[in-house]
């Protein structure tokens, strides 16, 4: 069974890894790598296929970056010429990104040719491939954030939703999503921590920075809504500044951030700042190692809200809504405005922190329980369409 794998960026790396080892293992799986391209930078892309042992890109899009419409297009298009000539049987799209949105439109519509002597008559679900979508149902009901819109595109058009949470499915019943189309199979990311474990733990990246455990704080930022405008990101960094002056700082800076950190004149501050250490993105085992054992962390991301929720690590979200509620209401995530920075981390730094829960089905076994669905549902004898 040819099964497609579509990463394109930075958080889908750690979302395939897990579930291509354990398809690798199966007899039947032929499971193939698809990268679009969407990341390309070595530190974005590359090292995260080596840290997490994963094979060069089995087929390569090569899109790049670009405006939304141009980047979802190009997948769009070059997708569907692969589509055509690699005919899976399944197409695995993860997370929020503009080429899960793009291969899933892609995958969704393509018509296979019928084979010449008919024989392939009575399968329709031969004439194009299922389509999973890994990580469904998350919702931040905040339509100004890209994301949203791939995941609602996504989840409308796919044949097999795997939820992360409770919360997840949920939002998808709520929607009339059909029940049989949906299963919740946990966090995959945590797979991944749980298979890089023994090597995030020897890494000692936070050594090498000169930093002591539990005695940094870790940031990453990079949401449009917190980086692409002056005052937005003038005022993070005067926060951060001042929160420096608490704690020591690490801060791998995003090529989109680091890019208007530049083009507006705030690079040049951070710099002159003596508690935070300014780096390059980082690789998956030395950037785990840093949130492993720093104190806590600031971020805008949605993949860092779950690692720490499973590590008990306090983490605030420089957001006003999540789409993994799930990391507030049972984690250690805290939703933060700007102005109340300092007041979080202070109160962090005198060790008052939340009571938290690791959420169900987070423990490291995903990839297991979606490779047992593949194995129970899609190679049977089912309709094109799961549930229809
Ligand atoms: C994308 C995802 C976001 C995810 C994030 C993780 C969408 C809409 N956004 O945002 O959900 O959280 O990845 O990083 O899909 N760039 C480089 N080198 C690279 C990649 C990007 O320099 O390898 C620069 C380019 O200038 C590019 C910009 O970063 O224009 C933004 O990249 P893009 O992939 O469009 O969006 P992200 O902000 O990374």
């Amino acid at each position: 069974m040819k099964i497609h794998l579509i990463a394109a960026a930075r958080p889908n790396f750690m979302k395939i890894a897990p579930l291509y080892h354990a398809l690798k293992r199966e007899v039947w799986a032929d499971p193939v790598i698809v990268h679009t391209g969407q990341h390309y930078d070595i530190n974005m892309s590359d090292a995260f296929f080596r840290d997490l042992e994963l094979p060069d890109p089995h087929i390569h899009l090569g899109i790049g970056s670009g405006s939304h419409a141009e980047q979802t297009g190009s997948v769009m298009i070059a997708y569907e010429k692969v589509l055509l000539k690699e005919k899976p049987a399944l197409v695995v799209v993860v997370g929020d990104v503009n080429s899960t949105m793009a291969c899933t439109i892609a995958a969704s519509k393509i018509v296979y040719p019928s084979l010449p002597d008919g024989s392939d008559e009575d399968q329709p679900h031969n004439h194009r491939p299922i389509v999973a979508h890994l990580e469904a149902g998350l919702r931040s009901n905040d339509r100004s954030m890209p994301e949203e819109i791939n995941r609602i595109v996504t989840d409308a058009l796919a044949d097999i939703l795997w939820t992360p949470s409770a919360d997840a499915l949920d939002n998808l019943l709520r929607e009339g999503v059909d029940r049989q189309k949906i299963e919740n199979v946990g966090n995959i990311m945590i797979d991944s921590l749980e298979m890089m474990r023994s090597k995030i733990e020897s890494a000692d990246a936070f050594g090498t920075f000169g930093l002591s455990k539990g005695g940094y704080g870790l940031i990453t930022l990079h949401r449009p809504s917190n980086v692409d405008s002056l005052e937005s990101l003038t005022t993070l960094c005067r926060m951060l500044i001042g929160a420096s002056q608490k704690t020591p700082l690490v801060f791998p800076i995003h090529p989109r951030t680091r890019k208007n950190l530049n083009a507006f004149g705030l690079m040049g501050m951070l710099r002159d700042t003596d508690n935070l250490i300014l780096t390059e993105p980082m690789n998956y085992i030395r950037f785990m190692n840093l949130v492993f054992n720093c104190k806590f962390v600031i971020t805008d991301s949605g993949g860092i809200q779950e690692e720490t929720t499973y590590l008990g690590i306090p983490c605030l979200t420089m957001r006003p809504n999540t789409e993994r509620p799930v990391t507030v209401d049972q984690g250690t995530n805290q939703l933060c405005a700007m102005e109340n920075l300092q007041g979080h981390i202070e109160k962090i730094v005198a060790g008052e922190t939340k009571p938290h829960l690791v959420p169900d089905l987070w423990d490291g076994h995903t990839a297991g329980r979606i490779v047992d669905f593949i194995r129970r549902r899609t190679r049977q004898r089912v309709p094109a369409r799961i549930g229809s």
